[in-house]
């Protein structure tokens, strides 16, 4: 049995490329996202984020105790870009990701999540910087990111520990990559079809 932590990296690499190539992460990493956008993607990850980490606390308080809740804290620095940025924090009513009672598929979608904040440390870190100064979710743990994702990929692996739940974790894993790209991608279409023929992201 090989590293969980390889087998979900191996598994989930294409759909890192395909959201890598979507347009707001392709503009955010490019450093060409205009403000009202940026606050369009954040919106996005606060209605994935909000459901999730309330869902979490109440349905696995214990996971949430085990992991540590600085993780289950997305939501509120999400809250505090879209304050900076003059926006509402209203969350959208439309379903959230569901919260499984299978620890092998919470662990997946876990490390979509904490895997996130390997690239959210090197947006934060860019030169071009986040629009807006809006940095609070992208920073994440800060300084302690690398040790938080060690400590992340150790319960990981305590987790997944048999070939059936690796492959389990995988399957969650690609499906939380898919909400995130269908997200990303509602909100690219919204400003396609309201910006016309102005430059779009
Ligand atoms: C917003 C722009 C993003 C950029 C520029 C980006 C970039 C990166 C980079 C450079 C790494 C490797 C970091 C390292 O090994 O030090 C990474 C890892 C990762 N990212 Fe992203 N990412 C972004 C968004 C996302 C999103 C939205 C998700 C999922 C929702 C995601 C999921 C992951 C995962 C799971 C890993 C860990 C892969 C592993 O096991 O090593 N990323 N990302």
């Amino acid at each position: 049995m090989g590293s969980a932590r390889d087998f979900l990296k191996k598994m989930t690499s294409e759909s890192h490329r395909a959201l890598d190539a979507s347009p707001l992460v392709a503009g955010l990493a490019t450093g060409k996202l205009k403000i009202s956008n940026y606050a369009g993607m954040l919106h996005a990850y606060l209605d994935f984020f909000d459901p999730w980490e309330k869902g979490m606390i109440d349905q696995h308080p214990r996971i949430v105790k085990t992991l540590g809740s600085i993780r289950f804290n997305k939501s509120q620095w999400l809250r505090e870009d879209l304050a900076k940025l003059a926006t509402n924090c209203s969350v959208s009513t439309g379903p959230g990701f569901p919260i499984s009672v299978e620890i092998a598929e919470l662990a997946g979608c876990l490390y979509v999540i904490e895997g996130s904040t390997l690239g959210g440390m090197h947006l934060s870190r860019s030169s071009a910087g986040l629009p807006g100064g809006a940095n609070r979710f992208f920073q994440s743990y800060g300084a302690e990111t690398m040790a938080q994702w060690s400590a992340f990929i150790a319960w990981l692996e305590s987790t997944l520990v048999d070939e059936e739940s690796q492959q389990r974790a995988a399957r969650t894993a690609i499906a939380v990559f898919s909400d995130f790209q269908r997200r990303f991608d509602q909100v690219a279409e919204r400003i396609e079809n309201e910006s016309g023929l102005e430059s779009k992201f």
